[in-house]
């Protein structure tokens, strides 16, 4: 076996397989290996036109394939199909040699991996990679983690692979060491939840609130697509609500079962925000939207709870109303973004990784599936001030929440007197008015925790930390 690939792909589902065929058809000879070989086959059969690709069945020919420093992709099943991966890899591989794991895996176990592998000199890179099966094959956002060395030498590869901006520049970066660019990818799903949600609730509004059709809804987000909500998830929101069910001539939106599935990455996002203390309440709700959809007995028992039944909006009034839920989901959008930098700004506190947020919105613009014109935006933001301490600190978006939040509150004062959910432009509006608030109720539940814990409190007056007799006199005592 010559030893010629510059990469090799494991891992030839869907994913794998498209990512394999990216790099060849940039013009990288690729190694093959998939646990069952026949996948192997069938991809140089269907692509071997495509570039240069050498197919290998065992997994000493696979690394045997490969040019010094070795550098070998994951692409398997998440979890324990990873460690049993690197587990049959590892040994055959030397110092200085990369590991690259491109799924979906918890960063945790992309740290304890890296800090294994690291013993015996094999860089790991566990690498987020968001656009789907599209996306690996045409050019996918990449947030790769581990060592600065690493990058050196498969940067300008996943450069090459990358999706790109519209200025052109690749959309990927080195995220930072170790679990960082699986920590950046987690949140990535946690925002695409949390998007996809507040774009339903927007959806169940113009339905249910203004009365308009599902074809009609798409024109809305087909307008919308042309301004500021600019994105991959609000043209196919369009795509999808203007297509027609072949066997039932219904509107397709409305013969899809309503439950929707809430596992991995979004639940992962919220379990980490938790762990770290920060409010991302926007990507919570999307998640708790999702499971509340699946619980189809509790759902089907509550069906009769006693609720409004609104009449429609006349003609005017419905137009008046989308404009008004456009500034809702645009606001909200704001809030959702804005949690999730915080959550990747503790995180790179928490695990030392010195994450530039201004690059993370940057690699997002293209490729993956959060990707819109507003990310732009935020590069922009951070880049003028990269220490800013929240993304509504930036002049440019507060103006625009400052523009909006009249017909924010007003879109949901509607789907409150009309019964109809929303959650995620609900949990937003709170957490904003929560920011500003000059006092908030903590103040009470510090008390009530001193009264029943002697948990004690500290003072707006004074220095030093207090606890109040509660059960005697009353008097004030220094803790
Ligand atoms: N699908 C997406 O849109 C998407 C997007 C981003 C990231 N990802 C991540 O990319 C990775 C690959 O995704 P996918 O959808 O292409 O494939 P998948 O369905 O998650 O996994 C199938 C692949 O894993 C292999 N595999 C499973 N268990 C194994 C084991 N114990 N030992 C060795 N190989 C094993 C399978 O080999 P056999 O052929 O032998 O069964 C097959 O190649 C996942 O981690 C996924 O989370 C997916």
């Amino acid at each position: 076996m010559s030893t010629t690939a510059q990469i090799g792909v494991t891992g030839l589902a869907v994913m794998g397989r498209n990512l394999a065929r990216n790099f060849a058809r940039n013009g990288y000879t690729v190694a093959l290996h998939n646990r069952t070989a026949s996948r192997t086959h069938d991809l140089v059969a269907e692509f071997g036109e495509e570039g240069i690709f050498v197919p290998t069945e065992a997994a000493k020919d696979f690394v045997a394939a490969l040019e010094r420093p070795r550098r070998l992709v994951i692409m398997v099943k998440a979890g324990e199909p990873t460690d049993a991966v690197i587990q049959e890899f590892a040994p055959l591989l030397e110092p200085g040699d990369m590991i690259i794991d491109g799924g979906n895996a918890h960063f945790a176990d992309t740290r304890r991996r890296e800090r294994e592998l690291r013993e015996q000199g094999i860089h790991f890179v566990g690498t987020g990679i968001s656009g789907g099966e599209e996306g690996a094959l045409h050019g996918p956002s990449i947030m790769p983690g581990g060592s600065a060395e690493s990058y050196e030498s498969l940067g300008p590869m996943l450069e090459k692979i990358s999706a790109k901006a519209k200025d052109g520049a690749p959309c990927v970066t080195h995220v930072g060491p170790d679990g960082a660019g699986h920590f950046v990818k987690m949140v990535h799903n946690g925002i695409e939840y949390a998007d996809m949600q507040l774009i339903g609730e927007a959806y169940q509004l113009l339905r249910d609130v203004a009365g308009y059709s599902p074809g009609q809804i798409a024109e809305i987000f087909r307008t919308w697509n042309t301004g500021r909500l600019d994105s991959y998830l609000i043209e196919i929101t369009a795509q999808v609500l203007s297509h027609v069910d072949a066997a039932s001539g219904e509107p397709f939106v409305d013969v899809v079962v309503d439950q929707a599935e809430q596992k991995g990455t979004g639940r992962w996002t919220v379990q980490i925000a938790l762990d770290l203390g920060v409010p991302v309440s926007g990507i919570a709700e999307a998640v708790f939207a999702r499971s509340l959809s699946g619980h189809a007995a509790l759902r089907a028992a509550s069906r009769d709870l006693a609720g409004p039944k609104a009449a429609p909006l006349s003609e005017s009034e419905a137009a008046a109303f989308a404009d008004r839920v456009e500034q809702a989901l645009y606001a909200s959008k704001i809030v959702s973004y804005t949690q999730g930098f915080h959550e990747i700004a503790a995180g790179s506190e928490e695990y030392g990784w010195d994450i530039d947020l201004g690059a993370i919105a940057a690699i997002w613009r293209d490729g993956c599936i959060i990707r819109a014109a507003f990310l732009d935006r935020i590069r922009a933001a951070y880049d003028t001030r990269p220490d800013l301490p929240s993304l509504l600190s930036d002049e440019t978006f507060a103006r625009e929440i400052a523009a909006a939040q009249d017909d924010w509150r007003e879109v949901l004062v509607a789907a409150t007197r009309q019964g109809v959910p929303a959650p995620g432009f609900a949990a937003a509006l709170a957490y904003y008015d929560a920011l500003r608030a000059e006092r908030l109720p903590a103040a009470l539940t510090q008390a009530q925790r001193d009264f029943f814990g002697a948990h004690t409190y500290r003072r707006v007056d004074r220095e030093g930390t207090f606890h109040t007799l509660w059960g005697g006199d009353r008097s004030e005592v220094e803790a």
